[in-house]
């Protein structure tokens, strides 16, 4: 089972879970240096740039060069023991860069150092700071603190902190797409995940400060924007609830209460040119409306991360996700019904969970078929201290098993990707360049609206085009075009 060994694909966005530095160097002229490592999923990349934000007021440019680096943050993800492990091999190598460099400080920063609080500082020893997702506001402070040699520690979670007020600075950026956390922290509690531990209550940004964020990149030539929270769908702003009833309401001002639907669509409105994704939906909270929303703004992508976990309603109970098979597949009916059958769908998907029985494995693997995801990303059981599961139910599945489930699972993925990806042959459809294409400096590669990523020629086109092609070839991951038409009118 060498194939799995190596296989932590990631989830929305666990994406590029190995290194995310911070590589673009930034030179306003600084006195000191930060470089920020991030681990984790796209909430966890959205809050370096917060991070970095906060250390430029206060005297600091971004660097990716370790050796000029005053302070090193390494922004971190609990989600598996295999994220955790990644990051104390890379504080091990920090360590060691540290004995040449002792006045350097080394801070951990992000889930990790929420889970792990005194841990790493005391025990351990391998950091010299401590900080949690909540209090990133806190970083100069504490860096300062750390510097006289003190204790440098705070994992408090607030019930309020959003940063609404900071304007993130955008590391790794592309310059066409960019992520806007719409709100914080986990109130579900399924029972395999250590999010609502590391993250906290459940919080929603204010609607302006989103509005405001979106309309600066579609300002500064972003073409994407993607909102993001661990569960969209409940997104929920009101005035009195958040607390910020005002007596003299201000031109503009949002008064009425704002739920995910509505934010979309203030969001779509921006502009008809500016594109808009989302992540993550949770089965249980997806409306109908939200669905119609989707439906009604060309600029809105079709495309929903739905992630089922498992395709078995007792295992479902199990995890405390709160719907079962049939309500999921109901909503995937919903989906197909409102969106048609090109709405990409895509899926996070469990092996393995405690005392998950071989009939219940297909049962995952039958409901793939049903569903048909364009893709997924797909993990094997990792318990999490703390969690409901590890108090409650035996990892009793043993690993060799997990691994052969998960491959059947990714065989399944594979096959059906394909299948999808064939459906979109000889099609036309509009891609928005993001990148050059891996394989080839001629190549750009863009993505459709259902979120699949499509190489054409380069020739002619530049980052940020919209582009209009015609599906040539396929392959399980990657759909190929020729190029039709170079910004239309329309998207
Ligand atoms: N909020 C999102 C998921 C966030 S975590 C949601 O509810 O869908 C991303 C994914 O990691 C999860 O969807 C799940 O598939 C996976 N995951 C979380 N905890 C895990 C664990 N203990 N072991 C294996 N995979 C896990
Ligand atoms: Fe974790 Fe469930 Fe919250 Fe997602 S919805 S972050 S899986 S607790
Ligand atoms: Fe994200 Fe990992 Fe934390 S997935 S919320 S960085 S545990």
């Amino acid at each position: 089972m060498d194939l799995i060994k190596d296989i932590d694909i990631v989830s929305p966005a666990e994406v590029q879970a190995c290194d995310f530095k911070t590589t673009e160097d930034q030179n306003t002229g600084k006195e000191k240096k930060v470089y920020i490592e991030s681990y984790g999923c796209q909430m966890n990349f959205s809050d370096s740039e917060i991070v970095a934000s906060i250390m430029k007021e206060n005297g600091y440019d971004t660097t990716s060069d370790l050796k000029k680096a005053d302070v090193i943050f390494l922004n971190t993800c609990s989600i598996r023991e295999k994220a955790e492990q990644t990051v104390r091999n890379r504080l091990n190598h920090f360590n060691g860069l540290k004995r040449n460099k002792p006045g350097m400080t080394i801070g951990i920063l992000g889930c990790m150092a929420e889970r792990l609080k005194e841990k790493l500082l005391e025990e351990e020893k391998i950091v010299d700071l401590v900080v949690g997702p909540d209090a990133y506001r806190d970083l100069p402070n504490l860096v300062a603190t750390a510097e006289e040699g003190l204790k440098a520690i705070n994992t408090f979670l607030s019930r309020e902190e959003t940063y609404g007020d900071i304007s993130p600075v955008r590391l790794n950026s592309n310059g066409v797409s960019a992520f806007i956390s719409i709100m914080r922290g986990c109130d579900n509690m399924c029972s395999f995940c250590v999010v609502p531990f590391t993250r906290g209550r459940e919080r929603s940004r204010d609607p302006e400060s989103i509005l405001a964020e979106a309309r600066d990149l579609w300002g500064k030539g972003y073409k994407e924007v993607t909102l993001l929270g661990q569960n969209v769908d409940s997104y929920k702003w009101s005035p009195e609830e958040n607390n910020k009833a005002r007596l003299n309401k201000k031109e503009g001002e949002v008064t009425e209460v704002i739920t995910f639907a509505n934010l979309l669509e203030h969001v779509a409105q921006v502009n008809p040119l500016l594109r808009v994704r989302f992540s993550t939906s949770h089965p249980k909270d997806i409306t109908d409306e939200v669905l119609h929303t989707i439906k009604k703004y060309d600029n809105i992508c079709k495309y929903i991360h739905l992630p089922v976990q498992s395709g078995n309603s007792r295992v479902l109970e199990l995890m405390n996700r709160t719907y079962d098979r049939g309500w999921y597949l109901d909503r995937v009916k919903a989906i197909r019904k409102i969106l048609g059958e090109e709405c990409g769908i895509s899926s996070d998907m469990i092996a393995g969970f405690c005392s998950e029985t071989v009939d219940e494995h297909q049962d995952t693997l039958s409901l793939m078929e049903l569903v048909k995801y364009d893709f997924s990303y797909m993990f094997y059981y990792s318990e999490r201290p703390g969690t409901l599961a590890a108090k409650k139910y035996a990892d009793d599945i043993p690993l060799e098993t997990k691994k052969r489930r998960l491959a059947e699972i990714i065989e399944k993925q594979s096959q059906i990707s394909h299948e999808r990806n064939r459906l979109d042959l000889g099609k036309e459809q509009i891609i928005l360049i993001e990148g050059t294409s891996k394989k080839s400096a001629n190549e750009l590669r863009g993505r459709n609206s259902a979120n699949k990523v499509v190489i054409v020629p380069g020739e002619g086109l530049k980052l940020g085009d919209y582009v209009r092609v015609k599906i040539t070839e396929c392959s399980p991951a990657t759909l190929f075009g020729e190029v039709l038409e170079i910004n239309p009118s329309t998207i």
